[in-house]
């Protein structure tokens, strides 16, 4: 089966921060799942461009937007790879690609009378790219998000007739799977019932973006033109002049996933805008929640915005990934707190997970010339074998439900019942007594068994370390799916073990500034 997964497209008006970071990683742990479950992935990630926050961020560094945006892109491209995301396609707003796309798309709109020609006037945050529900005799109004001062605009526009889809949008809140979490869609259901107004899709005086047909004084508004940056990202030929169904490689989009300030954008206007072109909406949008550091908010102001450049180098890919995803939850807003970061790593990486896999392959090696023991008859009556399929299911639940943190217990519970499994059999007591020595190997495959599948489990949230421990199980890594990996009992024998080395290194806490 197909699936495709999107991030937002990221603005360029700064490096990434960790919000970006938190919801690309998330996206990558889904899209590695749906790998591992045998469907073909479209993962879409990429860069917002245009419109006037750009342009203003360039202006004020005395450059050239496009070479601003250049500069900016290479930076989540770089990060990005330092996360390892796997992304498929990355989507630039200002490729001439995405463009003939816009162009492609607003004809489709166009055709549907979906568009005219109107005045629009009110109270815009640049920070946001959207005119906010303040009084027009407000005097000096604050953007609640950015805390920066609305500006005063009252220009032709063009507009769209989202009004008209009332009905169409009404009912696809009502299905039940398209906003996750609830919290979410009860703020949706709650604006949607107020009755849809029309929206402007164009702008007067801005340069920096792409230029209305017939219109050349406009240029498309910047949500207008980012949004479709997910068809452009599907197309099987990026600059294809067609739009359909045979044009893409698999629509609609399976997941949108987005933080809670953008959720109007995806679950109402996107949509509402696929079904004027004759698209289908997307099947899912999933808002998250903010990330706070230490209980206060991140803000350039305070000084206190955390480098996820500097994060990853203090604590490496490994740390940083599975903190977000098994100490936030998802859908919820998020604390990130140092001393946890340290705690948590340190508890579930290095302790019961690498020190598990350590102190077993010792054993092994040790008693079973240099190899893992083989298998004995009994080996699928293995206590830790009921509790693996246990805790698989409840892993393959949650992750259904985009529930990372619950993915991660399980994990965690499974690698807690080898360790006691070990501590109750106390292998190396046994081993005295030669007698003993085929329980010591049903116990010491089990165990070392136990950790393959937990290397398998947490391939989606930690690729990097779940690779580093099936290669010290001699376990072949290219090619692993659910299906071919999970089941009890493939660890095989003949493969040998490599020397044991920590898979995890613990790390130190830093009272030290990893701020910006
Ligand atoms: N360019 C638009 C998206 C267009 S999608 C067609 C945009 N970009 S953004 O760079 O400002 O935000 C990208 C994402 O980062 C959003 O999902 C936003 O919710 C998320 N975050 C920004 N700050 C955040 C936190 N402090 N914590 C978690 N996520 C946050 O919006």
């Amino acid at each position: 089966m197909k699936y495709t997964i999107t991030t937002p497209l990221y603005y360029v008006n700064d490096k990434p921060h960790l919000g970006s970071s938190y919801t690309t990683i998330a996206c990558d742990a889904l899209a590695r799942f749906q790998r591992l479950n045998g469907n073909s992935v479209v993962f879409i990630t990429g860069v917002d461009e245009h419109g006037q926050k750009i342009e203003r961020t360039a202006q004020g560094k005395n450059m050239e937007p496009r070479v601003h945006c250049d500069e900016i892109t290479e930076k989540y491209k770089y990060l990005w790879d330092k996360l390892n995301i796997s992304y498929d396609r990355f989507v630039r707003t200002s490729s001439s690609e995405h463009e003939s796309l816009v162009y492609k798309f607003y004809e489709k709109v166009y055709q549907s009378g979906d568009v005219y020609m109107g005045r629009q006037s009110g109270w815009y945050c640049v920070g946001c790219e959207e005119y906010k529900d303040t009084e027009k005799n407000d005097i000096n109004p604050i953007c609640s998000i950015h805390k920066k001062k609305l500006e005063w605009r009252d220009e032709e526009n063009l507009f769209f007739r989202l009004s008209k889809y009332q009905k169409q949008i009404e009912n696809l809140i009502n299905i039940d799977s398209f906003i996750s979490p609830q919290s979410r869609k009860n703020e949706i259901t709650n604006f949607v019932s107020k009755g849809l107004r029309d929206f402007s899709i164009s702008r007067v005086n801005l340069n920096w973006g792409i230029n209305v047909p017939e219109n050349k004084n406009h240029t498309f508004y910047v949500w207008f033109d980012a949004l479709l940056g997910y068809i452009s990202g599907s197309l099987i030929e990026p600059g294809s002049l067609e739009l359909t169904e045979q044009s893409l490689s698999n629509w609609p989009v399976n997941i949108h996933v987005i933080g809670k300030d953008i959720l109007r954008f995806h679950a109402v206007y996107w949509p509402a805008m696929l079904i004027s072109a004759g698209m289908e909406p997307p099947l899912k949008v999933f808002g998250h929640g903010f990330l706070t550091r230490e209980g206060h908010k991140m803000g350039k102001s305070l000084g206190n915005v955390l480098d996820p450049i500097k994060l990853l180098e203090y604590g490496g890919i490994d740390a940083m990934r599975w903190y977000l995803l098994r100490d936030i939850e998802f859908g919820e807003d998020g604390d990130f707190q140092m001393k946890r970061f340290v705690d948590i790593v340190n508890s579930d990486l290095s302790n019961t997970i690498g020190n598990l896999l350590n102190r077993t392959i010792t054993m092994s090696k040790k008693w079973f010339q240099d190899n893992i023991p083989t298998k004995d008859i009994n080996y699928n009556q293995s206590s830790l074998k009921k509790i693996s399929e246990d805790k698989i299911n409840e892993y393959m639940k949650s992750f259904k439900e985009s529930n990372f943190k619950s993915c991660a217990n399980a994990i965690i519970e499974l690698a807690n019942s080898a360790n006691l499994y070990l501590n109750d059999r106390e292998p190396w007591k046994l081993i005295k007594d030669i007698s003993n020595k085929e329980i010591v190997a049903h116990d010491i495959y089990s165990v070392l068994e136990s950790c393959r599948i937990i290397a398998v489990l947490l391939n989606p949230l930690v690729p990097d370390l779940s690779i580093r421990i099936l290669n010290q199980l001699k376990t072949n890594t290219s090619s692993i799916t659910f299906k071919n990996s999970l089941k009890w009992g493939l660890l095989d024998p003949n493969n040998g073990l490599q020397d044991p080395t920590p898979v995890m290194c613990k790390i130190d806490f830093t009272e030290g500034d990893l701020s910006e």
